[in-house]
């Protein structure tokens, strides 16, 4: 049975001084509530510099940590660059992939991405593929042809027991950090869409094992009624995972 998943994409956000201030208030939290049994994965996804004393300080805790990002390539000459197999040896469990703030920013591509998802894979890391159109996309009625593009060209190579193990992230670009949200129905509409792809791709059991997030402007207010519909399987939180009460609220949508 497949558990649900939240992850939180802090960006490039929070000093050091305050990465341990979020660490503190978050722990406290938790551990006031004994009784916090969040019935969804938790996943924190912080800038790189902050991953390995959060494994260590998570160790014990239920909660896995994943980096933002993955370079293509194994290792080698390529400054400023972090591989899946450093990830990997820090006990980094996901990583965020093909992020439109990446897309759009450091123009990565369908064809890099899948090179990333498959270093990840081979590194034992779980990626959490993101896709989605923009606002002129949508409104040239083309969002399902788009996300179509992205999944064939980055994931759809994978064998069915590989791409079992991904996570997907619909994103609608247009409603990241705008306040925008998808409405529930725009966001089961394209869930469903994804998930017929891969049944038509693969099979009905793959599908329906693979957890699909949606992300844009996901906060304690709407979470609840996203994460209830059929083919919705948890979020991908950036703005409101800053702030640890926020982001437990958003952790208990799924518990009611
Ligand atoms: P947002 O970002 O929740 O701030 O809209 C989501 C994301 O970019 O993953």
């Amino acid at each position: 049975m497949k558990k649900p998943l939240v992850a939180a994409n802090w960006k490039m956000n929070k000093t050091h001084t305050e990465f341990n201030e979020f660490i503190n208030q978050f722990n406290e939290e938790l551990s006031k509530n004994k009784n916090y049994q969040f019935n969804t994965e938790v996943v924190i996804c912080p800038p790189y510099l902050y991953l390995a004393e959060m494994t260590k300080m998570f160790e014990a805790k239920n909660i896995n940590v994943g980096s933002q990002n993955i370079s293509e390539h194994s290792e080698g000459a390529y400054t400023g660059e972090i591989s899946a197999s450093m990830l990997k040896s820090i006990n980094v469990k996901y990583c965020i992939i093909g992020h439109s703030e990446r897309r759009k920013y450091f123009n990565e591509t369908n064809e890099q991405l899948a090179k990333k998802i498959d270093i990840a894979l081979k590194n034992d890391l779980i990626p959490i593929f993101c896709c989605g159109e923009t606002f002129d996309e949508r409104q040239a009625d083309k969002q399902f042809a788009v996300v179509d593009e992205q999944l064939k060209e980055s994931l759809f190579h994978l064998p069915a027991n590989m791409i079992q193990k991904c996570v997907i992230a619909y994103e609608p670009v247009w409603a990241i950090g705008t306040g925008l949200t998808a409405s529930s129905s725009q966001a089961q509409e394209m869930h469903a869409f994804i998930r017929d792809l891969i049944t038509n791709k693969y099979n009905f059991k793959t599908s329906s094992e693979i957890r699909i997030l949606y992300g844009g402007s996901c906060n304690s207010k709407n979470a609840k009624e996203l994460f209830c519909q059929n083919d919705i399987d948890g979020g991908l939180i950036g703005g409101a995972s800053l702030k640890h009460d926020e982001f437990i609220k958003i952790l208990l949508a799924n518990n009611e």
